[in-house]
């Protein structure tokens, strides 16, 4: 009789890393597929990211998810970068394979799945404003303009860092339909948005970006990629302007699901581990 195949195993490497949900979404992902896999979260040191790396690959760890503040060191570690993730310049997903640790980052994939799949909102042909210019809002950039919006409007608090993520990505061919600004000269058209993503993290500290009541109207999906039990003041103010409003607690389960297929070849059902990851909030 041939020896049990030994259990895979992964896991989440941030810092701080004990409020993660990953292990909770993996779980469920593993039970749902049939595979036995163990998930952990692990916590590296601030400067130790890299060896933390080496040690899993050395225990024979199948891949990791990358959460705050390692993401960027992940993309420069990766031996080889997915198209995903060259782009976003950050890695929320390794892959430990025979030949190397192979980077991707599946966040933008997650945001775009949630938004079209979930909510039942394309995303082709529609006037998108995306508010940010950080990581979140990098990662996210090449799968929105993957789905052909008609425009793509990145509205930043510092001009200049909008300006240069817009310069990176019109780089690559669409820069009829990419454009910067800051949010003072967001409303100035004051035709609503047909859909509006908060990749800001204003939302961690309560705050609202400054985007203008005009941004909104009855037609727009006001999209926050933050989540919690309550909604966040961008999805209060949106609502009160008459948006649909969604979190991003789907965006969260997504790029999960598209990191399990990475590892594993199968790509979970993700409807009831939303409910259930919703219900304990
Ligand atoms: P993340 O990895 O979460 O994207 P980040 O790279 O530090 O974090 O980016 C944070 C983003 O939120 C930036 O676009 C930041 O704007 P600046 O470039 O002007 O700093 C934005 N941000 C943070 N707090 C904000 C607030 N209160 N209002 C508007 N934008 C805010």
């Amino acid at each position: 009789m041939a020896p049990p195949e030994p259990v895979a195993r992964y896991c989440v490497i941030g810092n701080p890393i004990a409020h993660s949900r990953s292990p909770d979404i993996h779980a469920m992902f593993a039970a749902q597929a049939g595979h036995a896999l163990v998930y952990e979260r692990c916590l590296a040191t601030v400067d130790g990211f890299a060896a933390t790396v080496r040690r899993l690959i050395a225990e024979g760890y199948g891949g990791a998810s990358v959460t705050v503040p390692f993401k960027l060191e992940a993309a420069a570690l990766a031996a080889r970068l997915s198209a995903r993730g060259a782009a976003a310049g950050a890695v929320n997903t390794l892959v430990f394979s025979a030949d190397g640790i192979v980077g991707d980052n599946t966040d933008g994939a997650g945001l775009v799945s949630d938004i079209v799949r979930n909510a039942g909102v394309a995303l082709a042909g529609k006037r998108v404003l995306l508010l940010g210019a950080g990581g979140a809002v990098r990662g996210a950039m090449l799968p929105l303009l993957a789905e052909r919006p008609a425009s793509l409007v990145v509205a930043n608090r510092t001009r200049a860092t909008a300006d240069a993520l817009v310069a990176h990505f019109a780089a690559q061919g669409r820069a009829q339909h990419l454009s910067a600004c800051d949010f003072s000269a967001l409303g100035d058209d004051g035709a609503p948005y047909d859909i509006v993503i908060n990749g800001t993290s204003a939302s961690l500290a309560g705050a609202l970006p400054p985007v203008p009541a005009s941004a909104f109207g009855p037609g727009t999906l006001a999209y926050d990629m933050m989540y919690g039990a309550q909604p966040t003041p961008f999805m209060v103010f949106a609502a009160q302007q008459g948006a649909s409003v969604r979190d991003g607690l789907g965006m969260l389960v997504e790029q999960a699901a598209e990191a399990f297929f990475l590892w594993r070849g199968v790509r979970p059902a993700t409807d009831e581990v939303m409910r259930r990851l919703r219900a304990a909030l």
